[in-house]
Order: structure tokens, then C-alpha cells, then sequence
């Protein structure tokens, strides 16, 4: 009897080929695994797909909830971003693809699992990695990696092999999407010089398109976690789904940089992600109000750190633990609200408040309610300015230009 294989199948060409190829070139029984993330347009498709392709079974696992709540939300929570600007939606929704494929390798009974990424890229390294954490006895077939074809070759061989691929206009860009967000590249895009033509987009409206008028919406944060809009709460799915609409609708969430892979290639890549760029703002607005400003520069610090290790694969960690268990106790204070407005392809922050919050209008304010007495003023910055006075005096004020930082370039 053939070995027992579980491939991650998002019912595309590339993996409908990776699909026969198992079968075919390695004598593997095939178990396609669908998982869903939001990304899904058509699932009755996919699954025939899947047996058309000679798969024994397409099972397809809906885990846009747990994917929201236990991936989505701790990143928010700690405002991970990659290289300042990537929410990393696609990177978010590789570990969680892992477990499920290693939980469907031992609900089968297979010996490997399979996925059909590329050799260049990132995610080949986060489905790797978390199948190598979660199951190191698993055999990993990256289908891809190992026959190399083109695009080409691989129309030809579901036409040869009979699969039901509908889409035989190759697109022109490798694109993945979920709830998170949405990821293009590839096609003309390669070259970063050129403008992103429109038809890469897909969520978001173009600024000479979106509405007159602006949209106004108030998010509810609870520890850190978004639960109600306009003040309805909302479950995770629907929560992001409406932000995603209500935010492509006035062009929001475009992001288009030139990032650093793990496997050392510069990549430029395309984002839509209108719900994580409003929730990211919003999140943040809420902590300014709610974390202290140590707390805020350290999580910054955090941040990035957090951000690298999930961009890296580096999801079932210990340090991954030891950051979100820091991340999760700086989110106790941060429930509270924020109104934020949606135009023209910026979200801004109109309003904020907070049941623990810091802020302290007696202690802020210039009017006659004020509480903060100036008398103290005089004497905390003497000493604040101490050692910079006693520095100046005994050092810096011998050579003046160099307190100054008026040293001419060639000195
Ligand atoms: N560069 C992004 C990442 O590594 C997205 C990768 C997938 N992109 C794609 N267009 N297929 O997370």
C-alpha cells in the first residue's frame, strides 16, 4: 500500500499539479488539506479540483476564527510590522497551516506532509519549520522545490493529466490572501521602478474613486483585542471582514516596499490590508492613552523583534512565547474606545478614551482646573540638566566647537 501523504492545497494550479506529481513521481496516496483562512472564493470548486486531480479526499478546515484569535490578535496586540510597513498577514497564517497539516498527518496516519512553495521564497521555511517543531518525524515534500516547473509546463501537464484547473489564463502575479490581507508580487512588479499597475489591487479602491464623504467608526478594544464596532459587538470574523470593506472602499491599506526575505533576496511585494492598517492605528491611539512611556518604548522594541521571528518562521518558540507573555501583560489596561475616520485613503484618529486611562486632563490643562503644581518645575529640572551642566563646565565648554557640533567636516 502507498504511504500516506497530507498536502496543503489551496485548490490553484501550482498545488493541483503538486497533487497528480505525488501520486505520479513519488507513489504517494494523496490527502489534499484546504485550510481556510478567508481566503477561499469557492470551496466546492477546490474540492473537485482536488479529486480531479486524484486526491483519495479534499478536506477543507474552516480556521478563520482561530486563525484571528490566536494569531491575528496577539500580533495586533503587539503592533508587529515587518520592516515598518508589512503587517505580515501571509507570514501570520503559515504556522497555524503547519499544525493543521500536522494534525491531519495524524489523524490519516501519513508519513509527510507536502506543500507546493517555491524554493526562493519565505513561506517554504514557515510551513517547514513549524511541521519540523510540531512533528520531526514527518517527512516535508516541498513539490515545487523539487520539480522546479514553470509555469508553462505545469499548464501543460493538467491539460495532459486531465485536472480541471479553470483558470488556464496564467495570471500575471503570484498573489495569497486571507483575512489579514491580501499579498502580490511577481510580473511587472518585479522591476521597482515601476508603478503598480491597478489590476494588482483587488480590495482597495483607487483615490480617484472612493467616496465623497468620509466614514466614521468606532472600534472597542477589550485587553487589547478589537470586539465591538460602532458599538455592536462583533465576532472576530465579521469584525475584521467589515473593516476590510469599509476600509478598501476609501483606499486604504495599499502598501508597496521593496522587503529583505530570510533567503537574502530583496523582494518587492504588494499589500491590501485595509482592516490591519485601521486596527493597527487604532490599537495604538488606545495604548498612548493606556501604557506608560517606558512601557510604550520597550513594546516598540518588542515589536520588532516580534515581527522578524514571525516574518522568520520562528512561530513555535520558546521565545515567541516569551514576548507574547510580555505583549499579553501590557494589553491589561488597553480596553477602551477609538473613533477613527476612514477617507481618501487615510485612516485618522479622531477620538480615543479609556476606562484606566493615563491621561489626566486636572494635570494636563491650561485652564483654571489645573492641578499640576509649576513650583515643583524649577527644581526637577536643575536636577535633570545636572549632569549635563557639571559636563559641560569641567569638559565640554574647553572646546567649544565641539559642544556646539560646529567641528568643521575635515577637522
Ligand atoms: N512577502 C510576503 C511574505 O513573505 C508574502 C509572500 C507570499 N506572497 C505572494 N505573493 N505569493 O510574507
Amino acid at each position: 500500500m502507498a504511504d500516506k501523504i497530507v498536502l496543503a492545497y489551496s485548490g490553484g494550479l501550482d498545488t493541483s499539479v503538486a497533487c497528480k506529481w505525488l501520486q505520479e513521481q513519488r507513489n504517494y496516496e494523496v490527502h489534499c488539506l484546504t485550510v481556510d483562512l478567508g481566503n477561499l472564493p469557492d470551496i466546492d470548486d477546490a474540492r473537485q479540483r482536488g479529486l480531479s486531480a486524484g486526491a483519495v479526499e479534499v478536506d477543507v478546515v474552516d480556521a478563520k476564527e482561530d486563525f484571528l484569535r490566536y494569531f491575528v490578535f496577539p500580533a495586533l496586540g503587539a503592533n508587529v510590522v515587518y520592516e515598518g510597513r508589512y503587517p505580515l498577514a501571509t507570514a501570520l497564517g503559515r504556522p497555524l497551516i503547519a499544525k493543521i497539516l500536522v494534525d491531519k498527518a495524524r489523524a490519516v496516519g501519513a508519513v509527510a506532509v507536502a506543500h507546493g512553495c517555491t524554493g526562493k521564497g519565505n513561506d517554504q521555511v514557515r510551513l517547514d519549520v513549524g511541521v519540523q517543531t510540531l512533528a520531526p518525524d514527518l517527512r516535508i515534500v516541498g513539490t515545487q522545490r523539487e520539480n522546479q516547473m514553470s509555469r508553462d509546463e505545469a499548464l501543460r501537464y493538467v491539460a495532459r493529466h486531465g485536472i480541471a484547473v479553470r483558470q488556464t489564463v496564467a495570471s500575471p502575479y503570484s498573489t495569497d490572501e486571507n483575512l489579514w490581507g491580501r499579498s502580490i508580487e511577481a510580473g511587472v512588479l518585479e522591476d521597482p521602478w515601476v508603478e503598480p499597475p491597478e489590476d494588482v489591487y483587488a480590495w482597495t479602491k483607487p483615490l480617484d474613486r472612493t467616496p465623497a464623504t468620509p466614514t466614521v467608526v468606532e472600534i472597542r478594544f477589550e485587553e487589547g483585542v478589537p470586539v465591538a464596532l460602532d458599538g455592536e459587538a462583533a465576532d472576530p470574523v465579521t469584525l475584521v471582514q467589515r473593516l476590510t470593506t469599509l476600509g478598501g472602499e476609501h483606499g486604504i491599506g495599499r502598501v508597496d516596499m521593496v522587503e529583505n526575505r530570510l533567503v537574502g533576496i530583496k523582494s518587492r511585494e504588494i499589500y491590501e490590508a485595509p482592516a490591519a492598517v485601521i486596527l493597527l492605528d487604532a490599537h495604538r491611539a488606545l495604548e498612548e492613552l493606556t501604557l506608560s512611556k517606558q512601557q510604550v518604548r520597550w513594546k516598540n522594541l518588542v515589536a520588532q523583534e516580534y515581527a522578524d521571528l514571525i516574518y522568520n518562521g520562528l512561530w513555535f518558540t520558546a521565545h515567541h512565547r516569551d514576548l507574547s507573555e510580555y505583549v499579553r501583560s501590557t494589553q491589561r489596561h488597553v480596553t477602551g474606545d477609538v473613533r477613527v475616520r476612514l477617507w481618501h485613503g487615510t485612516v485618522m484618529i479622531l477620538g480615543r478614551r479609556a476606562e484606566r486611562s493615563l491621561y489626566s486632563k486636572e494635570l494636563a490643562t491650561y485652564s483654571d482646573a489645573d492641578q499640576f503644581d509649576q513650583s515643583h518645575a524649577q527644581g526637577f529640572i536643575r536636577l535633570h540638566g545636572l549632569q549635563a551642566q557639571v559636563q559641560a563646565h569641567r569638559q565640554l565648554l574647553r572646546e567649544r566647537t565641539d559642544l556646539l557640533h560646529l567641528a568643521a567636516p575635515d577637522d
